[in-house]
């Protein structure tokens, strides 16, 4: 089956057919999608997703552009929600002096204290970086690498819609440990450097996933994005990888199954 690892089916660009889209994920393939938290509102919209359906699971966190709500009372919340069964990692996370919507030092500090509640909690992490590829590596080094509290953590973490060099690709994944998010990006003609991580990354790092609503795949791009438009990402991998599409869906959901499901 294919597991799709970074969703927000709470975004109101699903509120007008969001139960019909849902039901018919299984007819495309899809057996379980991770709806991931952005705002302090979309918190509690993502624990009601997974209650309301069996195959969706949830991530909590505030994204980097949302870390002027990260209050106290946010902080227990998501220290109550991620000890609930269907809650399986922290995000999204991380960094993005793309939109530069927080201080730098404030998007740090958040950064941090999300990752010990992971960490504290034996949950893996939801990274979103952008334009921040120093400073996240530095802080993901600090908090998980050689030395440092998070080293021996099995289940670490992804780099979720990967947009750095291959040779970083390199670090994260066989140095640190994590995994990287690939999604609809790779099918696009500018995507070159993307194609070039997949093609030197070994598959046992690569995860699938959307991004839905955004960031559709070609023949799609521009328009609103679901679930069911993975298979243009699995054809492309699979031609990167020299594979067959059966190939990419197994690994990648043994993959997703190691760091988000250790137990199902
Ligand atoms: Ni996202």
């Amino acid at each position: 089956m294919i597991i799709d690892t970074h969703v927000h089916y709470d975004d109101e660009a699903f509120d007008a057919d969001r139960e019909e889209l849902l039901q018919s994920l299984a007819e495309a393939g899809v057996g379980r999608v991770i709806d991931i938290g952005s705002t302090a509102e979309s918190l509690d919209k993502v624990v009601v997703l997974t209650e309301r359906y069996d195959f969706v699971y949830g991530a909590v966190g505030l994204h980097p552009d949302e870390v002027g709500d990260l209050t106290d009372e946010v902080i227990k919340k998501l220290e109550v929600y991620i000890n609930n069964p269907k809650i399986v990692a922290i995000g999204e996370i991380g960094l993005d002096y793309y939109w530069n919507k927080e201080a730098h030092d404030l998007q740090a500090r958040a950064f941090r204290t999300q990752i010990k509640i992971a960490q504290e909690n034996g949950k893996p992490i939801v990274i979103h970086s952008r334009e921040a590829a120093a400073d996240t590596l530095a802080i993901v080094t600090e908090m998980y690498g050689k030395g440092s509290a998070g080293e021996k953590t099995e289940r670490k973490g992804v780099m979720h819609c990967y947009s750095y060099s291959p040779e970083m690709a390199e670090i994260y994944t066989k140095k640190l440990g994590f995994y990287l998010g690939i999604g609809g990006v790779v099918t696009y003609k500018n995507a070159r450097k993307l194609v070039e991580t997949v093609e030197r990354t070994p598959m046992e790092y690569l995860l699938l996933e959307t991004d839905c609503p955004y960031l559709s795949p070609v023949p799609f791009r521009g328009k609103r994005n679901s679930s069911r438009n993975l298979p243009y990402v699995v054809s492309r991998i699979a031609e990167i990888k020299g594979i067959s599409c059966e190939e990419v869906i197994r690994i990648t959901e043994e993959n997703a199954k190691r760091l988000f499901f250790p137990e199902k």
